[in-house]
Formats: structure tokens, sequence, C-alpha cells
């Protein structure tokens, strides 16, 4: 083995972002040796075995030509969870944290088991970030997508939730036992307009088109969501979606049209409205 395939070789060698490269030979070391990613420091002169060392060859190359750190790595964050990801579901994302907020501090208000809707769930993020905060809580998460729901159902799994979190396939509520209603429905559709120029920019390309675009003007779902929610909800329900930071006026427009009352915007860390919400 050459000495050149040292940790602090090859992160001082990478064309990566420093903090890019740590991550995937941590993982590379989690992986392959069971170890910390301390080791990166504590061990950096440690050689990697042939195996090891193409893997992050490998990784390396495909970072380089775009892949998305969550899936070369297979996980990512969300609200203090830790979620599997693949290349069938949206990589959560932070500004999602504020629709589980928002969820949480209803159901604190809700008197006995709250039941909670999350409608197109992906790696099931904001239904088991909400599983997971509020162990009473029961919660349906659907989505179309069957690749999604296994990816959900493997995270169901791995944090303990089964018996709280229930998953349904099919087109938005459809995907329901007729007559269910919910204390809370969230949702975080694909919110973004067919021709928008960044569905061909960064991590997007790599992710499902049928989570990000609705393949129209970037309400269409919204919208139905919004306009059929009132079925959904039992009375004094609430519903909260997440939309484009364009969006607000529209998606209000809709809920307002729809019958919902204290309707309110909600903003992101960066100040943007990126939340609505309203009861029936
Ligand atoms: C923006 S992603 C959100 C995923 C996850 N909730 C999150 O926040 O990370 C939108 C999700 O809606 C699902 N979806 C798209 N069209 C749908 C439909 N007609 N009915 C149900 N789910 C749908 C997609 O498969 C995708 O998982």
């Amino acid at each position: 083995m050459l000495v050149e395939h040292s940790l602090r070789s090859l992160l001082s060698h990478s064309s990566l972002p420093a903090n890019e490269s740590r991550i995937l030979l941590a993982h590379i070391l989690e992986q392959h040796y069971q170890l910390p990613r301390t080791t990166l420091i504590a061990h950096d002169d440690m050689v990697l075995n042939q195996t090891a060392l193409a893997e992050w060859l490998a990784l390396e190359s495909r970072r380089t030509s775009g892949e998305p750190i969550a899936y070369l790595v297979g996980k990512k964050g969300f609200h203090g969870i830790e979620l599997c990801v693949a290349p069938g579901v949206l990589i959560p994302r932070p500004e999602t944290e504020l629709l589980v907020d928002i969820a949480l501090a209803t159901i604190q208000t809700i008197q006995g088991s709250a039941t909670v809707l999350d409608l197109g769930t992906g790696s099931g993020a904001i239904a088991l970030a909400i599983a997971a905060a509020a162990p009473g809580v029961l919660v349906v998460a659907t989505d179309q997508s069957s690749e999604a729901l296994a990816i959900a159902g493997k995270n169901r799994g791995l944090l303990g939730l089964t018996g709280q979190v229930e998953l349904a396939e099919g087109n938005w509520y459809g995907a329901l036992e007729s007559g269910a209603q919910f204390d809370v429905i969230v949702s975080n559709p694909p919110y973004i307009a067919a021709q928008d120029p960044h569905l061909n920019q960064g991590d997007l390309r790599f992710e499902p088109t049928s989570a990000l675009t609705d393949q129209g003007s970037g309400l269409n779902c919204l919208e139905i969501i919004i306009t059929q929610a009132g079925q959904y909800l039992k009375s004094g329900g609430l519903l909260a979606v997440e939309h484009g930071f364009d969006q607000s006026k529209s998606v209000i427009e809709l809920m307002k049209n729809a019958g919902l009352r204290e309707i309110q915007a909600h903003l992101d860390l960066a100040g943007h409205q990126r939340v609505a919400s309203g009861r029936k």
C-alpha cells in the first residue's frame, strides 16, 4: 500500500470541498471499518485497504459529477431523527422542519391522542419526525410512489415507530379509508413549476421529478390538497402546507376560497414565507 493513500493525503489531494470529502471519507470508515469520524483526525496516517480505497475514489467521482451527498451516504438528518434516503425519494430539507414545528405546536393543544395526516410522505420525514416527537400521536402517511413508501417503511422500522405510523398508497386523499378525518393535515407537495430552471440544477437533477414538480404551474397539487382538506379535517382541525418562496399569496387565496379560517403565513429561518396554515 502506498503512503499517499493515508487519510491525510486523500483529504488534502481531494478536489472536493473539505467538508464534503470529510463526510464521504467518514462514511467509508464507518462502512468498512466501523470506525468513528474522529479517526480522520486522531489517526490521519491510517491507510485504506484496496476495497475501501476503490469506494472512496468512486464516491469522490460521483460527487464531482453532482450526485447529492445524502444519496451517496444513504442518509440525512431531519428534525432530530436520521432517515435512510435513496434516489426514489426527495432528500428532506431543513426548511421543512418548520412544518413539523407547526404541527407539533397544534398537537400540544389537543386533548387525548391527536391524529395527523402527512400527504406525500417521501422518506417519511414529516410523519416520522412528528411521531418521534409526540409519542401519543397517530399518523397516517401517504404517497403515490410505492418506492417512496418502501423507504418510509424502512425508516419507520429503524426508528421503532411502526405502531404509531400507518402508510397508505394513493393519489392524495384517494389513499385514505372513507370517512377518515384528522386533527392535523400536513403536506410538502411538489410545488416547482414545470418550466423552472432550478429543476436542471444542483441536487434537483438527481431527485425524482414526481417529488419536485406538478408538471404545471406549481400550484396544481397545492390546490387539490387545500380544496379538499375540509372533508378530511375534524372541526377546528389544522391544514399546514409548504410552498415555494413566491407562492404565499396564491396559497393563501386558495385557503380563503376553500373556506378555511385563521389563515397564517409562516416564515422560515431565512425570513421567507414558506408555509401557510388554516383551520376548518
Ligand atoms: C416534495 S416531496 C416531499 C417528501 C417529504 N414529505 C419531505 O418533505 O421530504 C413530495 C412527495 O409527494 C409525492 N406525490 C407526488 N404526487 C402525489 C400524488 N398525486 N399523490 C400522493 N403523493 C404524491 C411524491 O412522490 C413525493 O414523495
